[in-house]
């Protein structure tokens, strides 16, 4: 399993790369605004993303176009701010229009927003690279989130997705909207490619209390060695 990381902050991606275990970024919109950031600075912003995780991560940013014209040229223009730049488009019928017109010029796309199998089966078809299913706002509904991105995975491992024929990459699942680190151990267990995290989720991912009890009685028991 990957870890990318579920922010828009600089700090909290600069902290997490420093820790040697990250794989990719994803924003949105929502994501941007909290870290208030302004229309006009937002390609500079991803631009500095992409700088801090380098080439090999590749880092989610968001187009909020409606028709797939508009969805593809933002997804030109967000993908010239570097090579590692994902465009994110929601699963919808323009969305999947302007995936295929993306894909087909070589341009890495991650199908946002997805809830059902027969959505990613579509996103998939239509040529994306990544596809992110929810798992948070589905169980907000009183649905199952982990249920839906176990169906997922599956679905998609049935298939030979290779949606970039000339890179020979295979389609990945983003397992997303991830609130807590028992949702990271379901999708590690249910063989989810990536989890996409909060800061706060990853910070409690490390921590145990057995482990801190542990560090603190080797503190002391080497005090007395000394
Ligand atoms: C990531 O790609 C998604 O935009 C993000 O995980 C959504 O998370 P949320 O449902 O907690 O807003």
């Amino acid at each position: 399993m990957k870890f990318f990381l579920d922010t828009a902050d600089i700090s909290e991606i600069e902290e997490a790369a420093s820790w040697g275990a990250l794989a990719g970024v994803t924003t949105n919109p929502t994501l941007y605004s909290r870290v208030g950031g302004k229309l006009a600075d937002f390609e500079s912003h991803i631009g500095r993303i992409c700088q801090i995780v380098g080439p090999d991560c590749p880092v989610s940013a968001e187009s909020v176009a409606m028709t797939r014209d508009e969805i593809a040229e933002d997804g030109r223009r967000l993908a010239a701010i570097a090579p590692n730049v994902v465009v994110k488009i929601p699963t919808m019928v323009e969305g999947l229009a302007a995936t295929r017109m993306l894909a087909d010029e070589g341009i890495r796309v991650n199908m946002t927003l997805c809830f059902t199998v027969p959505q990613a089966m579509l996103a998939a078809r239509a040529g994306a690279r990544y596809i992110s299913p929810f798992i948070g706002r589905f169980d907000d509904i009183s649905e199952d989130g982990i249920q839906q991105v176990a169906d997922i995975v599956e679905a998609v491992s049935n298939y030979d997705f290779t949606p970039d024929t000339v890179r020979g990459e295979q389609l990945e699942v983003i397992a997303a909207s991830i609130r807590s680190a028992d949702h990271v151990t379901k999708c590690a267990l249910m063989g989810a490619d990536i989890a996409t995290v909060p800061f706060g989720v990853l910070k409690k991912m490390v921590k145990h209390p057995l482990t801190d009890a542990g560090i603190d009685s080797f503190m002391k028991d080497w005090e007395k060695v000394k």
